[in-house]
């Protein structure tokens, strides 16, 4: 059965090769919207200690820290920790650290809440992911939440299209095409990032596509509690079209 691509494929992935694609398009007052919504739902404050697992290039937590939050960003890509550092600036928050999330740098209980934001689980298959889920579980005090916001298999069944192509900024073309195996629950994309001179770099890389049952059971497994799946940040109904978004408590 194929799995997700090796954690070298996605280091080679998440570089400057993922900033050339995404940097540019991040859609920033989206991105700072969506922080601020997925934060409301962990029901943390300014006052508590939140953790943004993996934090990108800091999409997420540099507007979290502008807006007063006490936010750590742990990745495990040192090029995107970078030009996250370099965004957020020079104020105390947000904090970063590069670590793999299967094994984070913190002692137990050390955050109120955690967000895990922009499908950012499926690169290391259904065991691995769990052990992630359990990781974010350990340093979560008694009580905090964790917010994912993902894809997932319905929406990806539903809306499947086996290629297509993005404008990116700066006049660079995104395109993308995939196969899906349904069997196990993986789909493989071949990026290629054509630039304003005609220059073209591809990459490919599988993940796993998981549904909102597996996910839920995933983090019952990781012993999370009151697991709930959304349609959004709002906490409208999940449905087959709509994004995943999902609460749970330690
Ligand atoms: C799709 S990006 C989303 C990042 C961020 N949440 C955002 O919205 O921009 C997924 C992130 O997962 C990180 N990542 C992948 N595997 C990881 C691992 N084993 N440990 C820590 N971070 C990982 C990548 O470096 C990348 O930054």
């Amino acid at each position: 059965m194929p799995g997700p691509s090796s954690p070298e494929t996605w280091d080679a992935f998440f570089s400057d090769f993922y900033l050339r694609a995404y940097a540019d398009d991040e859609r920033r007052e989206e991105a700072e919207a969506q922080a601020l919504a997925a934060v409301r739902l962990t029901g943390v404050d300014e006052t508590g200690d939140l953790l943004d697992v993996p934090c990108g290039f800091g999409r997420h937590c540099v507007p979290l820290a502008k807006a007063g939050y006490r936010v750590t960003g742990v990745d495990r890509s040192g090029v995107l920790l970078d030009e996250a550092r370099r965004r957020a600036g020079a104020g105390r928050w947000p904090k970063f650290t590069k670590a793999d999330y299967r094994e984070l740098p913190f002692r137990d209980e050390s955050f109120d809440g955690a967000v895990n934001l922009f499908t950012s689980l499926g690169y290391l298959g259904d065991e691995q992911d769990t052990r992630v889920l359990a990781e974010i579980r350990r340093v979560l005090r008694p009580g905090g939440r964790l917010v994912i916001e993902t894809h997932h298999r319905d929406l990806l069944v539903l809306r499947f299209s086996d290629s297509d192509w993005r404008l990116m900024g700066e006049g660079r073309l995104l395109l993308e095409q995939r196969t899906f195996d349904a069997a196990a629950g993986v789909s493989q994309t071949t990026q290629t990032l054509i630039d304003g001179a005609g220059r073209r770099e591809s990459r490919t890389w599988s993940v796993r596509v998981y549904s909102a049952t597996e996910l839920l059971a995933m983090l019952e497994r990781a012993g999370f509690a009151e697991a709930k799946a959304y349609g959004g940040f709002d906490a409208r109904p999940f449905e087959p079209t709509s994004r995943l978004v999902i609460a749970a408590r330690r």
